[in-house]
């Protein structure tokens, strides 16, 4: 950074409008911002951002923009930095616009079933709330107890229940956001019908931050599930897989709740490297699938999960299963899925992956990936594993004992991959810093315009979360 521009940026006024706007405490700059702050959990290196500002109320939000804005100083949100593709990264000069201090549950409307809430309230305070009134918060993934309601409507997050209760855009019904010129935009609906005019507040769900600063949201809850099935199942191969999925739809309805697959990659790291982890199943596997069904009868829908599971093992589908007895069992039969949370210890440095594919396709991807990450880079190993009802696989990939990884050749592999199965670069991550390169690979032209006319006509200046999913 050259000294003209160190200068102007001392000079702006813009920590000291802060600082008035907000008060002191609210305004962490030079020496006192959080190393935290400088990063996401994705792969890139930390970037210090000038200053954290963290407001507590929605008007310090917009306040914030609208200064910033005025100063032509550029912001980057920042959720509970859990995201893997560094969306929540600051830029260099950038103000981070923490939500940790927006948190906090607005209001529960046990009527409309439906819960208000701040943005920067962590998932797991949201999933916790629902339950203790009855109800069910139906998002849930690894990073619950860190990531904030915020970050996952920015995300558009998937996780481990979309096959029953869909995507973070289908489990919200109102937003309050604040636009990049810092105006409060309040459409807190709470209504499952409402065809009134455009559906505005799609714009914000899934752009990560780029088009404005959510900062209340509007939950829809479900009814809190009375019985809850698990098991854990051991087959052959991939075309097993298959059946098993086609049999858990048609048997159990609307009861399959989740549907996670490990390939044999996975399991030996997941089970055999990272502490802690308990498994049921002996011996070794073509495939592993964690299955899991929520019902209102205890007795009748355990019985019904069981008969099918039974039909599954005669039919010759399973090779072995373990059916969970306790809510002991069923964490345990989780923790194999939730090891690759421990992966950056485990593994040390890696890229990870979040590509989607027509579910029939993934097993030819997952081989033709592995033998073309091995090609590519001598040594390179990778592992499959993810929600593959959704047709959403994820890859971890590296090259042992590298630091820093080959990732632009990792990358490259396996994003021209998934142009050629017609698949895309993001199911449930998005885009960030570290694909925006690839965008093209599963965008046409066309949409890639429109993306950007709407970029434009929200943040004309380019100044919020500028360089992430599309420029200006
Ligand atoms: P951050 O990382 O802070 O931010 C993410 C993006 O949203 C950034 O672009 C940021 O600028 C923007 N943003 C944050 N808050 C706001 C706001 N209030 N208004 C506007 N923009 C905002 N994701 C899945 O989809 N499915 C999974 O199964 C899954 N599992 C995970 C497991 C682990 C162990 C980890 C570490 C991550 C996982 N993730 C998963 C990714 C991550 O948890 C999600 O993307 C999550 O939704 C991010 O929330 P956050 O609060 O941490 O957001
Ligand atoms: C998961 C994250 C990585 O599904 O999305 O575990
Ligand atoms: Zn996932």
């Amino acid at each position: 950074m050259n000294e003209t521009v160190q200068r102007t940026r001392a000079d702006d006024g813009v920590i000291e409008a802060l600082q008035v706007a907000l008060g002191a405490g609210a305004v962490l700059s030079g020496a006192d911002v959080p190393d935290r702050n400088a990063r996401d959990w994705g792969h890139l290196p930390g970037i210090a951002p000038r200053a954290v500002v963290r407001p507590a109320d929605p008007e310090g939000v917009a306040a914030t923009l609208r200064i910033c804005h005025a100063a032509g100083v550029p912001v980057v949100p920042q959720g509970g930095l859990t995201g893997l593709c560094g969306g929540a990264r600051p830029v260099p000069g950038a103000v981070a616009l923490s939500l940790e201090r927006l948190n906090g549950i607005v209001e529960l409307d046990p009527d409309s079933a439906t819960m208000t809430v701040l943005a920067g309230t962590p998932l797991q305070v949201v999933q916790q709330a629902a339950e203790d009134a009855g109800f069910y918060f139906a998002l849930d993934l690894g990073a619950r107890g860190s990531c904030t309601i915020g970050g996952n409507l920015s995300t558009n997050a998937g996780g481990n229940r979309v096959i029953r209760y869909g995507m973070m855009r289908e489990l919200v019904l109102g937003l309050q956001v604040a636009l990049p010129d810092g105006t409060l935009v309040t459409s807190l609906n709470r209504m499952l019908k409402n065809n009134a005019g455009y559906d505005v507040k799609q714009l914000f769900i899934g752009s990560e931050g780029t088009l404005g600063v959510i900062t209340q949201a509007v939950l829809r809850l479900h009814p809190k599930p009375r019985a809850q099935m698990a098991a854990l199942c051991a087959l052959a191969d991939f075309p097993a897989v298959l059946r098993l999925l086609a049999g858990a739809r048609s048997r159990l309805g609307p009861l399959l709740s989740a549907f996670e697959v490990m390939w044999p990659d996975y399991w030996q790291v997941a089970t055999r490297e990272v502490p802690g982890v308990r498994t049921p199943i002996a011996g070794d596997h073509g495939a592993y699938v964690l299955v899991e069904a929520q019902g209102m009868d205890e007795a009748i829908d355990g019985e019904r999960f069981e008969a099918w599971l039974g039909a599954e093992l005669e039919a010759g589908v399973l090779e072995d299963a373990a059916v969970a007895r306790s809510l002991a069992d069923i964490r345990a039969f989780w923790g194999t899925r939730d090891a690759c949370a421990e992966f950056g210890l485990v593994l040390g440095p890696h890229v990870s992956f979040d590509i989607g594919l027509p579910v029939a396709k993934m097993d030819t991807f997952a081989r033709a990936s592995g033998a073309g990450l091995a090609a590519a880079l001598p040594g390179c190993r990778s592992l499959h594993y993810g929600h593959i009802a959704d047709g959403n696989m994820h890859i971890v990939a590296w090259v042992p004992g590298a630091d820093p990884q080959p990732a632009e050749t990792i990358e490259e592999t396996v994003y021209d991959l998934v142009r050629s199965h017609g698949g895309t670069i993001s199911a449930e991550h998005g885009i960030g810093l570290s694909k925006k390169h690839f965008l093209p690979y599963t965008r046409s032209p066309e949409e890639l315009a429109l993306m950007q006319a709407l970029k434009r006509a929200l943040d004309p200046q380019g100044l919020l979360n500028p360089g992430k999913v599309i420029d200006v």
